[in-house]
């Protein structure tokens, strides 16, 4: 049952019960104006306390198009946060109003905190350098959408491997579905977390390999899911400069790709794809932009427990 449960860490949810989300979001994706009416009546408060172009708009669009209604913030210094609220007290408020509440954090844990103190369901939509696991329910459906399954898949992860909760978050999940291959590649700087390595990866007995090239790789992945090196994260503006430029994808890198390989990426993209791959039919990142909203219609159905259509 999902009704009235939290999403703070793709964990949080069973494979069935990731299943059930995704299959509603693929039926959403085929027939969105019979979801129209599905939340009629009911708020979804977004509190933002970071950017966010995606993962704001596609649950805002998401609560719209199923005929409820929005309340937030995007900018924390409108709200009483710039008088020193703390997230307790701002989540006890928001529930006096709302339905459920989404909420992006810079700290780590601060969405799992809010979800103490909350009487609605509370869902993660990125806190710090920690997890994502909405974003993590977007590329599920994409990846089970273009390649028909989650399983015996090989997965690169290119770019900020160490600050990127997509990635930590999307590990985390593909861990979870048989036969599936990592390969991490990054600078030194960069590397994948230990206790990533070590709680997901090792502990599950996943086959894993880290490298610097894409090029060394390439011919041997399913799936390449690129990420930006994420500035806000790092203590030294000269380690950012250093490393921002560390991969950009372009069309020669891609030579030795498979045919059928997608490209991911959660997007916003800095530098790390060249335009000229957008015209690659592999590309799949902004169609994976348009799945995130589907899916989230389906979890914003499946927390409310409401009639489906
Ligand atoms: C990601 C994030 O916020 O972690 N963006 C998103 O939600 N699609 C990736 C990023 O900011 O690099």
């Amino acid at each position: 049952m999902l009704k009235g449960r939290h999403l703070l860490d793709p964990m949080d949810f069973s494979l069935e019960e990731i299943e059930e989300i995704l299959n509603l979001g693929e039926k959403i994706s085929k027939n969105p104006e019979k979801f129209s009416k599905a939340c009629q009546g009911k708020i979804l408060a977004t509190l933002f306390y970071e950017p966010s172009t995606r993962t704001r708009f596609s649950f805002e669009a998401a609560m719209l198009r199923l005929g409820g209604q929005v309340i937030g913030f995007s900018e924390p210094n409108s709200s009483s946060v710039a008088k020193g609220e703390s997230i307790a007290d701002t989540i006890r408020t928001i529930a006096c109003y709302a339905d459920i509440a989404v909420i992006r954090h810079p700290k780590e844990g601060a969405p799992r905190v809010a979800a103490m103190y909350s009487k609605i369901p509370v869902i993660n939509a990125g806190d710090g350098g920690h997890q994502h696991p909405t974003q993590t329910l977007t590329d599920l459906l994409t990846i089970k959408s273009l390649k028909g399954r989650l399983s015996n898949l090989t997965i690169g992860l290119c770019g900020d491997l160490k600050f990127g909760r997509t990635v930590h978050s999307l590990i985390k999940a593909m861990s979870r579905y048989k036969d599936n291959k990592f390969i991490l590649i990054s600078p030194k700087e960069l590397r994948v977390p230990d206790y990533i390595k070590r709680e997901v990866l090792q502990k599950n007995n996943i086959e894993f390999l880290e490298v610097e090239r894409i090029e060394d790789v390439i011919e041997k992945l399913d799936i390449l899911y690129m990420t930006r090196v994420q500035r806000e994260r790092f203590f030294n503006e000269e380690e950012y400069l250093r490393l921002k430029d560390s991969y950009i994808l372009d069309n020669s890198k891609l030579k030795n790709a498979k045919e059928d390989m997608i490209i991911l990426h959660p997007l916003p993209r800095v530098n790390e794809i060249a335009v000229e791959v957008d015209e690659d039919k592999r590309a799949k990142y902004f169609e994976q932009a348009k799945y995130g909203m589907f899916v989230r219609m389906a979890l914003i159905i499946k927390l409310l427990g409401v009639e489906e259509c």
